[in-house]
C-alpha cells in the first residue's frame, strides 16, 4: 500500500499516522496540510544507505547516499536525512542554505543546477562544500575562476548524460540526449571525442579545480533498474577513456536518483536491495572489464525516501455528482462524483503537470456506504486542477469529511504555488503520538507582506 509505514486504522476507522488520528491533525495544524511520518522518511534513508552500503562492501568499495533535497528540503528534514547517515544534494543556493541551516556540514553537500549563478556558486565554496556538480563547458571557467577568487581549490564533478532513457514521465527524465543537463558522452566530435570527455579534460587541466568524478542521472520514478546498470557502464567507460588519455583516474561516479515509488495499491517499489546490489556487481564487473579500480560509489534518491513518508490531509467541500456521457453511441453514460477538497493543484502539480495518478481514501471515519467512481478535484478556477483522477469512495462521502492523498511527500510541498493566491500548507511531522509543525503555513497575511503596492 502507498501509506506511510506507521499508518493504521483504528477501530473506528479513523486513520492515525505516528500515533496521531487525522482528526487530531486536522484540529490542530488545519487542512490541508502535509502529514510526514518521521519514522518512516528515517527507515527509508537508513534502509538506502544500508542498502548500498552492504552492496557495495561486497565487492570492495565504498558509498556515500545524499538525499535528494529537491523532493523535499525542509531544517528538520535535512536533519533527519544527515542524523539517518545521509549526506544532501541541494539544487540551488536556497535549498544549500537550508541544508546548512540544519547544520549538515558543507563537505556532506552537493550542489547542482545547470544554470547557477555566481552567488550561489560562491556560497557553495565559502560553505566548503563536498562538490560543485558542473554542467557546462562555461560553467568549468566561471567555477575556476571564482575559486581563484576565493583562492580556493574547487571539489567538482562533471554530470554527463550516457544516452540511457530511463523513468517516466518525459519533462523527468534528464539522461536522453536533447535536455539542458550535462554534457555528451555518445555524441562526438571529428576525432571521436565526446562532449563529456574533453569537458572532463579541460577540467583536469584547471590547478583551481579538483575532479573528483563524474554524475549522470538518468531519470525519475525508474521502476525498471537496468537503467542504472547500463549508465554505469558508460560512465565507467568514460572514466576509463579519461584515464588513459590523461592519466588520471577520478574516484567517484556518482549515477543520481530516480528510484521509483508505488503511487498506488496496486504499484510495486523498487525495493533498494536488489537494485544496489546488481548495480555493484555490474560496477565491479565493468572495472574488472576495463582494468581499472573501483569508484568510491554515490546515489542521490529524493522521492523514495520522503515520498512514501507523506501524505496530504484534506477536508471535503462540495459534493457533485456528473453524468458522463460515452464518447461514442457504444459507450454508457455514467455518474462521477466529483470530490472538491480545500487545496489542489496549488500543493500537488504532479496530476497536472505528469498526469501522476494517486490514491485517496476517506481517513476520518469508516463508512459502509456502497462505493462510487469519484474524483478528487482542487478548489482552484481551472478544470485540470484535478487531485486524483479516478478512485472509488464510499458514497456518502460529504462535506467535512476528512480525505487523505497517499505518497504525497515528494515534489508536493517542493513545486507548490499560490496560484489563486491559496496560501501554501504547513509541513506537519508525526512520530510517537505526538505531532509538531515544521514549516507553518503561509496566511493571506505573508502574501500581502509581499505586495508592495
Ligand atoms: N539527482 C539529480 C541530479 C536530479 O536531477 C534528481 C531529480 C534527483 C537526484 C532526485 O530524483 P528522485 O530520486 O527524487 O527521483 N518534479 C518531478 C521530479 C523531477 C526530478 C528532477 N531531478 C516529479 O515530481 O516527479
Amino acid at each position: 500500500m502507498p501509506w506511510p509505514s506507521t499508518a493504521r486504522r483504528r477501530d473506528d476507522g479513523e486513520l492515525e499516522v505516528g500515533g496521531v488520528g487525522v482528526g487530531d491533525l486536522a484540529a490542530e495544524h488545519g487542512t490541508p496540510a502535509y502529514v510526514l511520518d518521521e519514522a518512516d522518511f528515517r527507515a527509508r534513508a537508513r534502509a538506502y544507505r544500508q542498502a548500498f552500503e552492504a552492496a557495495f562492501e561486497q565487492v570492495g568499495a565504498g558509498v556515500d547516499v545524499y538525499y535528494a533535497g529537491k523532493a523535499l528540503l525542509t531544517v528538520a528534514v535535512a536533519r533527519w536525512a544527515a542524523q539517518e547517515g545521509l549526506r544532501v544534494d541541494t539544487a540551488s543556493g536556497g535549498e544549500l542554505a537550508v541544508a546548512l541551516r540544519a547544520g549538515v556540514p558543507g563537505a556532506a553537500i552537493g550542489l547542482h543546477g545547470n544554470n547557477k549563478s555566481d552567488e550561489e556558486i560562491l556560497a557553495a565554496l565559502d560553505a566548503g562544500v563536498g562538490r560543485i556538480i558542473v554542467d557546462s563547458r562555461v560553467e568549468i571557467d566561471r567555477v575556476a575562476g571564482l575559486a581563484a577568487a576565493r583562492g580556493v581549490v574547487a571539489p567538482v564533478m562533471l554530470r554527463v548524460t550516457t544516452g540511457v532513457h530511463a523513468g517516466g514521465h518525459e519533462y523527468i527524465s534528464t539522461a536522453h540526449e536533447d535536455q539542458k543537463f550535462g554534457l555528451s558522452v555518445t555524441a562526438g566530435d571529428d576525432d571521436g571525442t565526446s562532449p563529456a570527455l574533453a569537458a572532463l579534460e579541460a577540467i583536469v587541466a584547471r590547478p583551481e579545480l579538483e575532479l573528483l568524478g563524474i554524475h549522470s542521472h538518468i531519470g525519475s520514478q525508474i521502476l525498471d533498474p537496468s537503467g542504472f546498470e547500463a549508465a554505469a557502464r558508460v560512465v565507467l567507460r568514460l572514466r576509463a577513456d579519461l584515464a588513459e588519455r590523461t592519466g588520471v583516474v577520478v574516484e567517484e561516479v556518482d549515477l543520481g536518483g530516480g528510484y521509483g515509488i508505488a503511487y498506488l495499491p496496486t504499484d510495486e517499489a523498487l525495493e533498494p536491495a536488489p537494485v544496489a546490489r546488481d548495480v555493484a556487481e555490474a560496477v565491479a564487473a565493468v572495472c574488472t572489464e576495463l582494468s581499472m579500480p573501483l569508484p568510491r560509489f554515490s546515489i542521490e534518491p529524493g522521492r523514495a525516501i520522503v515520498g512514501p513518508a507523506g501524505i496530504t490531509l484534506y477536508t471535503v467541500g462540495t459534493v457533485k455528482p456528473v453524468t458522463v456521457s460515452g464518447s461514442s453511441a457504444d459507450d454508457e453514460t455514467f455518474t462521477r462524483l466529483y470530490v472538491s477538497v480545500d487545496g489542489g493543484m496549488s500543493d500537488n502539480i504532479r496530476p497536472a503537470l505528469y498526469g501522476a495518478d494517486y490514491h485517496a481514501e476517506l481517513v476520518g471515519r469508516s463508512s459502509d456506504a456502497a462505493k462510487v467512481l469519484a474524483r478528487v478535484v482542487g478548489k482552484h478556477c481551472e478544470s485540470g486542477d484535478i487531485v486524483v483522477h479516478e478512485v472509488v469512495l464510499p458514497s456518502d462521502v460529504r462535506a467535512g469529511d476528512l480525505l487523505a492523498v497517499a505518497a504525497t511527500g515528494a515534489y508536493g510541498r517542493s513545486m507548490a504555488s499560490n496560484y489563486n493566491a491559496l496560501t501554501r500548507p504547513p509541513v506537519v511531522a508525526a512520530a510517537d503520538g505526538a505531532s509538531r509543525v515544521l514549516v507553518r503555513r503561509e496566511t493571506v497575511e505573508d502574501l500581502l507582506a509581499l505586495d508592495l503596492g
